[in-house]
């Protein structure tokens, strides 16, 4: 068994962090949010694992990733010169993955729980293909999947307008080799697109063994702005613990589970966890809410916020009215003058979104 994790893409519905970044490294928690999936596999126990990436990004996933013995795999990186599609991405990794049946995982999910079970199931079945799918209340907005009641999937439709269950397909599949020669004999959809759904379409309507499977906690497809503070917000809640590796003045207020980094200076400060704060950091006269993870070099100086996630080398001074559901991209500088400001200069990216709320 190996394992492909799709690392290229466009990320067009998180710009303007993905101009100069890829998507999966964007941290959770201070983790890239690829290191989640990589970590899953391994602990399924699947060591050959291969990572599609972009030429855009491509080098930034190598460089952070490496070669897989953080995490006790071997991992081979594929580099698909377009982002031509989910089955696209598959075909061009086919020297890698030869006839070995294999998870497809997108590197931008995050589940819940293990794959071991899934993995068992799929194996044990003997099965071409076997998707997970979660209950969502919105499911025009996914791939949704009709199943039998022996978890046969009978249909996958892309954002169906009608859907035909509120079961949407979850970014991990399982397949077996013959999910080439399908991939081999779709066309690219209306969107120019290899589509994986076609792909797996066309095993169902060949009668193979496609099954899917409900997986029974959360998913997050971190694809956008507010699923990325979503999975921020699960992660912190489910996984953080708490360790106060720098430094803390007697002024500072520290409750709940909160994890300050080596290096980092917290000086009278209010920290209301979960909270992260990554090495070297300066913190001062600041109140930091919930659910906010701060990332490597950030300096944050009479500032306020909360439900938050802040980049590496980010500089915000001065701003006690609350930041909250912000993502702040690396080396940001927000800075507002003591006194009641008399104008506002910026210079700011494309795509940026900024409100200033009541
Ligand atoms: P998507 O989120 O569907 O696509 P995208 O990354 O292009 O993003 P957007 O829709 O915002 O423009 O991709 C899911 C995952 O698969 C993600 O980690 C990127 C990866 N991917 C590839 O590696 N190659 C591809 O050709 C595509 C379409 C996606």
């Amino acid at each position: 068994m190996k394992a492909l994790i799709l690392s290229g893409g466009k990320g067009t519905r998180l710009r303007p962090l993905t101009y100069t970044g890829a998507k999966q490294l964007v941290p959770v928690a201070n983790k890239p949010i690829l290191w989640y999936g990589i970590e899953a596999i391994a602990a399924a126990g699947i060591t050959e694992v291969g990572i599609v990436i972009s030429p855009e990004t491509g080098e930034e996933v190598k460089a952070k990733t490496g070669d897989g013995d953080r995490f006790g795999i071997q991992i081979t990186y594929i580099l698909q010169e377009q982002p031509a599609g989910l089955a696209h991405a598959v075909k061009v990794a086919q020297p890698f993955l030869k006839d070995s049946p294999f998870i497809l995982y997108l590197g931008d999910n995050l589940v819940q729980g293990e794959l071991g079970l899934f993995l068992e199931h799929f194996q044990s079945r003997d099965l071409d293909a076997l998707t997970l799918l979660c209950h969502v209340p919105n499911p025009s907005a996914f791939g949704v999947a009709k199943v039998d009641e022996q978890g046969r999937v009978l249909q996958l439709v892309e954002k169906p307008l009608d859907p035909p269950s509120n079961l949407a397909l979850v970014g991990i599949y399982f397949f077996s080799p013959v999910i080439h020669e399908a991939i081999a004999s779709i066309q690219p959809s209306a969107r120019g697109e290899l589509e994986i759904t076609d792909a797996i379409q066309s095993l169902i309507d060949q009668q193979k063994f496609v099954e899917a499977l409900q997986i029974q906690g959360w998913w997050l497809d971190t694809g956008k702005k507010d699923d990325l503070l979503e999975a921020n917000q699960i992660i912190l809640d489910t996984c953080l613990t708490s360790s106060i590796q720098g430094q803390v003045d007697a002024a500072s207020k520290i409750s709940g589970r909160v994890q300050i980094c080596a290096g980092s200076r917290i000086i009278n400060c209010t920290i209301r966890g979960p909270v992260v704060i990554g090495n070297n950091c300066h913190l001062e006269n600041c109140f930091i809410g919930p659910y906010s993870s701060i990332g490597d070099a950030v300096k944050l100086v009479d500032a306020d916020l909360e439900h938050s996630v802040i980049l590496q080398g980010a500089t915000i001074v001065g701003i006690h009215q609350r930041i909250v559901d912000s993502v702040i991209g690396q080396r940001v500088q927000l800075r507002v003058a003591p006194q009641r400001p008399k104008a506002l200069r910026f210079m700011i990216g494309d795509d940026c979104q900024i409100e200033l709320c009541q």
